[in-house]
């Protein structure tokens, strides 16, 4: 089988890139490198040998189109993406370029190539907007209702995809992720507070946390979330999935569960800042349907993720 996966230099995706390579696939790599690395994919290079190709491509340009057709992958794994919120808030445009224009190029190329199907990174912290905690966690029923450029961007690239499914007949299958969080994500991005609590912590150094700590996310380990998308090339069609635990952990709660871990006893003090405007509250994803259509659940906990995490910070620092 032959894949192309986009974003594949970043944090999800080059976990990905490995995953499908240690199973055989050959994989085109289209990444412009703007916020992943080609460290990302040494360990890729070491598996893939000759089965690994790298693009240094930007998505939005005609170009990729032209790429996949050259290629004609099976499948089309599209996570490149201007991945965070706070910057589409201050840049939407940007973000509307490449996370719609780009995920257009994407299908256009999907559609002369007339690859078999896409699976898509789409976002479930920001598709479905702000609920009451009572109903928590979320399956796919609930209202799309996105409240920043970046969670209209990523509903926009699902739009898209049920339209090329209809009138081209290009199979899909879509991702609402949750949390994920797992080696090499980028600890001086915007999210990833797993990250940036091992870096902090592995420095023996002070997190910051804004808000109360109350608020409450659902984190999924990375390897879950690569097992998601390797299942769903080839079960889920047409569908938008839940890849979350359903658990909703709390700031307070992960920061001591991590700084146990970091053997940081008795437990160095989390410094609190006023909360971020425009933060979700509370946020979790019920994976049932996730369940029955890929056979997918949860295989990590929260524990042993962040073990993993940690282990792989104090390499770095
Ligand atoms: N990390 C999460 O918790 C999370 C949650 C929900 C959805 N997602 C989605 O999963 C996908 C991967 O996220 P990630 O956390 O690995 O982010 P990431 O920023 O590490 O990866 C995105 C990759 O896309 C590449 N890219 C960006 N713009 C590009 C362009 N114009 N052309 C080519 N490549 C481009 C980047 O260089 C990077 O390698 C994204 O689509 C993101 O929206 C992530």
């Amino acid at each position: 089988m032959r894949a192309v996966v986009t974003g594949g230099a970043g944090f999800i995706g080059s976990s990905l890139v490995d995953r499908l390579l240690a199973e055989g696939w050959k994989v085109d790599v289209v990444d412009d490198l703007s916020t992943g690395s080609l460290a990302n994919l040494a360990d890729a290079r070491t598996i893939g040998r000759r089965s690994l190709s790298f693009h240094n491509l930007d998505i939005t340009l005609s170009q990729s189109e032209e790429l996949i057709k050259k290629i004609k992958p099976d499948v089309i794994f599209h996570l490149a993406a201007q991945s965070s919120v706070r910057p589409s808030l201050d840049n939407p445009v940007y973000d509307a370029q490449v996370n719609i224009l780009g995920t257009l190029r994407i299908l256009e190329g999907a559609r002369l190539a007339k690859v078999e199907r896409v699976v898509y990174a789409a976002s479930g912290g920001t598709l479905y907007g702000e609920v009451a905690s009572s109903k928590l966690p979320l399956d796919e029923s609930a209202p799309i209702a996105p409240m920043s450029p970046y969670g209209v961007s990523k509903k926009v690239g699902l739009d898209y995809l049920r339209l090329y499914r209809e009138i081209y007949g290009i199979e899909f299958c879509a991702l609402a992720l949750a949390n994920v969080y797992g080696p090499r994500q980028n600890p001086h991005g915007e999210a990833g507070v797993v990250a940036i609590f091992a870096e902090k912590l592995c420095k023996k150094q002070q997190c910051v946390i804004y808000g109360d700590g109350e608020q409450t996310r659902d984190f999924v380990y990375i390897d879950d979330v690569v097992d998601a998308f390797v299942r769903a090339s080839e079960q889920g069609g047409g569908l938008l999935l839940n890849i979350g635990t359903g658990i909703r952990v709390s700031i307070n709660d992960l920061y001591q569960i991590m700084a146990k871990a970091c053997g940081l006893t008795p437990i160095l003090e989390a410094i609190h800042l006023p909360p971020k405007a425009g933060e979700l509250r509370d946020n979790s994803l019920d994976p049932t349907r996730a369940l029955v259509h890929l056979g997918w659940k949860q295989w990590t906990s929260l524990k042993d993720g962040v073990e993993e995490v940690i282990k792989s910070a104090k390499q770095v620092v």
